[in-house]
C-alpha cells in the first residue's frame, strides 16, 4: 500500500504528518511512501532528506491524494482535499468528529475510512505510543512558558548580581493537565517560582515533582470527571475558586491557563478585574483560546496588551515548534500504523475488535462509526471476604505478648550459652562467618528500611547484583579443590558451577543495567 503525504494547507500551519527517520520504518513495515513537494519545509524537512530516507516525492497535491491508499494528515482535510481524496481510501490525522459533522458526510461520501488521532481512547496503557494529543500537548506547554519568557521584560531566575537583586518570576498556571504539567516543568527549569492550582485534586503530587507548589481551593469537591477529565463544578467552588485566582493573579508575573474540560467551553477563570490588578509588564499566555479562553480578554490567535498585561492567545503554539511536533506526531502515527500492520506486510488492517483501534475508527469504508461505544470496565476485583475480626488483645502470657522482663533474660541467657557452645566445640572459621553473617543480616535490614520505599526497585536490582557471591562459589569450585578422584575437577561440578556462573553473571549485569535505567528516570 501507499501511504501518501500531503503539505498541511491551513494558513501558517508548519507541521508535516511524518519525517525522514518515520519514512525509513514505514518503509520497513512494507509500505510506500510518497510525499508532497516542500510538504515538510515550514519543519525543516527538505524533499531531499524524505527522497534519501525512501520516499517518493511528488509535485502536487493532486496527484498525491489520487495515487494514496492512505492519506497521513495533521489538520482536518478541507472540502477540496477531501475532494481529491480517493474513494475508499484512507485518512488519518485529526478530525475532531464532534465539530466537523459536515467534513464527516463529505468523508462518507467518499466511501473513506477513517483513524481520528483524537479519538483515541487515552486510557488505555496500550494506546499511549499513539496518542497524539498528549504529544501536542506537551509541546504546547513547553513553548508556552518561552511565549511568555519572549513577552516578559525580565529574567525568570533570581539573580544577585552587582547591579542588584533580581527576584525569581512567579508564574501561576491554571490546569494541570498535559499541558499545564510540561508548563510547570519548563517554567521550574528556568527558575521561576511555579504555583499551580487543578480542580482534580490528584495532580498535586504531579505538579510538586515537577518543581511546583500546589495551590488548593478552599471548598471541598471532587473534580474528576472520570478518563482522567476534569467536571463543570458547583457554584460554590467557582466561588471560592474565583477568590483564590483573584489573590494569586495579583501577586503572579505571569500566568499560563490551560483548563479544560472536554466538549464544553473553557471555564472563565481569569477575569477583566484580576488583569487589571496585575503589575504592568505581567503577561497571560490562554492556551484555551480556541474554546473560548480562560481569560476573558483573550482574543483567539492573537497577542494583545490590556491595561498594561500582555495577553497572547495563540491557538498554533504546536506549529511554533514544527520540528518537534512534527517528530513525535509521525512517531505516534508510525506507531499507529505498526499496529495497523502487524504482519509488516505493507497491508493496513483496521480490526474493530481492538479496542484502540476501535476507538479512533470514526468511519469504515463509508459507514460512520462515531462515536465508538465506551470501553469495556475491567473486570470488577473479587469481592473480598467479610472483614477479619479484630485480633482480640492477647493475654500477657498468650502467644505473641510481647516478652516479659524474665522471659527476656531467659532467652539471652540460653543465646549466649548456645554461641559459647559454637565458640568452644565448632571449628574456627565457622564462628566468624556466623559472625559476619548476623552482622550482614542486620546492616541489611537497617539500610532497606531506611531508603524510600519509591527506590526499593533499583536498590533490589542493585543488591541482587551485589549479592551474587555466588560466582565466587562457582569460581572456586571450578578451580581445585572442586577436583574429582583422578586429579581432574568433577564433570557434574564443573557443569553445576558453570550454569551457575552463566545465571549469576545475567543477575549481575541485568541488575546493575536496571538500575542504571531506574535511576535514569530520576536524573533531569
Ligand atoms: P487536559 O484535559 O489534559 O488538561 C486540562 C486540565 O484543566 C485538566 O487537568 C483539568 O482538570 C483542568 N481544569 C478543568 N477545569 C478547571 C478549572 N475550572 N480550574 C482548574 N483546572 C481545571 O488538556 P491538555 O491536553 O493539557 O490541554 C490543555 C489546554 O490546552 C486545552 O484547552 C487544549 O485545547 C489547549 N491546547 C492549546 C494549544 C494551542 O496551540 N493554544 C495546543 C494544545 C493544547
Amino acid at each position: 500500500m501507499l501511504i501518501g503525504v500531503p503539505a498541511e494547507t491551513l494558513a501558517g500551519e508548519k507541521r508535516v504528518a511524518t519525517v525522514p527517520d518515520a519514512v525509513e520504518k514505514l518503509i520497513k513495515l512494507g509500505f510506500a511512501v510518497a510525499i508532497q513537494s516542500g510538504a515538510g519545509d515550514g519543519a525543516n524537512f527538505s524533499d531531499e532528506a524524505y527522497r534519501a530516507a525512501g520516499a517518493e516525492v511528488l509535485p502536487d497535491a493532486a496527484s498525491l491524494w489520487a495515487k494514496s491508499d492512505i492519506v497521513f494528515k495533521v489538520r482536518p482535510p478541507s472540502s477540496e482535499e477531501v475532494a481529491l481524496m480517493r474513494d475508499g481510501g484512507t485518512l488519518i490525522g485529526f478530525i475532531w468528529p464532534a465539530q466537523n459533522p459536515q467534513l464527516m458526510e463529505q468523508l462518507k461520501a467518499k466511501k473513506a475510512t477513517v483513524l481520528a488521532i483524537d479519538c483515541l481512547p487515552r486510557t488505555l496503557s496500550r494506546a499511549q505510543k499513539m496518542d497524539a494529543l498528549t504529544s501536542t500537548a506537551g509541546v504546547s506547554g513547553y513553548r508556552a512558558v518561552i511565549e511568555a519568557a519572549n513577552a516578559f521584560g525580565r529574567f525568570f531566575n533570581g539573580q544577585i548580581t552587582a547591579a542588584g537583586k533580581v527576584p525569581p518570576a512567579r508564574v501561576f498556571i491554571a490546569g494541570a493537565g498535559v499541558a499545564g504539567l510540561a508548563a510547570i516543568g519548563t517554567a521550574a527549569n528556568l527558575g521561576a517560582v511555579v504555583r499551580a492550582n487543578d480542580t482534580r485534586a490528584e495532580v498535586a503530587d504531579q505538579v510538586k515533582s515537577l518543581g511546583g507548589e500546589f495551590v488548593k481551593v478552599d471548598y471541598e469537591e471532587e473534580g474528576s470527571g472520570g478518563g482522567g477529565y476534569a467536571k463543570v463544578m458547583s457554584e460554590g467552588f467557582q466561588a471560592a475558586q474565583r477568590q483564590m485566582y483573584a489573590t494569586e493573579a495579583s501577586n503572579a508575573d505571569i500566568i499560563i491557563t490551560t483548563a479544560l474540560i472536554p466538549g464544553k467551553p473553557a471555564p472563565k477563570l481569569i477575569t477583566a478585574e484580576m488583569v487589571q490588578s496585575m503589575k504592568p509588564g505581567s503577561v497571560i499566555v490562554d492556551m484555551a483560546g480556541e474554546q473560548g479562553g480562560n481569560c476573558e480578554l483573550t482574543v483567539p490567535g492573537e497577542a494583545v496588551v490590556r491595561h498594561g498585561v500582555t495577553i497572547v492567545g495563540y491557538t498554533d503554539l504546536p506549529s511554533r515548534l514544527a520540528k518537534q511536533s512534527s517528530t513525535l506526531y509521525a512517531t505516534n502515527l508510525l506507531r499507529l500504523t505498526e499496529e495497523l500492520c502487524k504482519a509488516k506486510d505493507g497491508v493496513a488492517v483496521v480490526n474493530m475488535e481492538d479496542d484502540a483501534i476501535r476507538g479512533l475508527t470514526v468511519a469504515k469504508d463509508g459507514e460512520i462509526t462515531w462515536p465508538a461505544p465506551p470501553l469495556k470496565a475491567p473486570p470488577a476485583p473479587a469481592p473480598k471476604a467479610a472483614a477479619a475480626p479484630m485480633p482480640e488483645k492477647k493475654s500477657a502470657h498468650g502467644p505473641g505478648a510481647p516478652m516479659s522482663g524474665k522471659t527476656l533474660s531467659i532467652v539471652f541467657a540460653v543465646l549466649a550459652v548456645l554461641f559459647w557452645a559454637i565458640g568452644a566445640y565448632a571449628p574456627a572459621a565457622f564462628l566468624g562467618h556466623l559472625t559476619v553473617f548476623v552482622l550482614a543480616c542486620f546492616i541489611g535490614y537497617m539500610v532497606v528500611w531506611n531508603v524510600t520505599p519509591s527506590l526499593h526497585t533499583p536498590l533490589m536490582s542493585v543488591t541482587n547484583a551485589i549479592s551474587s557471591i555466588i560466582a565466587i562459589g562457582a569460581l572456586i569450585q571450578i578451580a581445585p579443590p572442586g577436583m574429582g578422584e583422578n586429579g581432574r575437577p568433577d564433570t557434574l561440578i564443573l557443569w553445576l558451577a558453570f550454569a551457575a556462573l552463566v545465571l549469576t553473571g545475567i543477575n549481575m549485569f541485568g541488575g546493575f543495567a536496571v538500575t542504571k535505567r531506574m535511576l535514569a528516570m530520576f536524573r533531569k
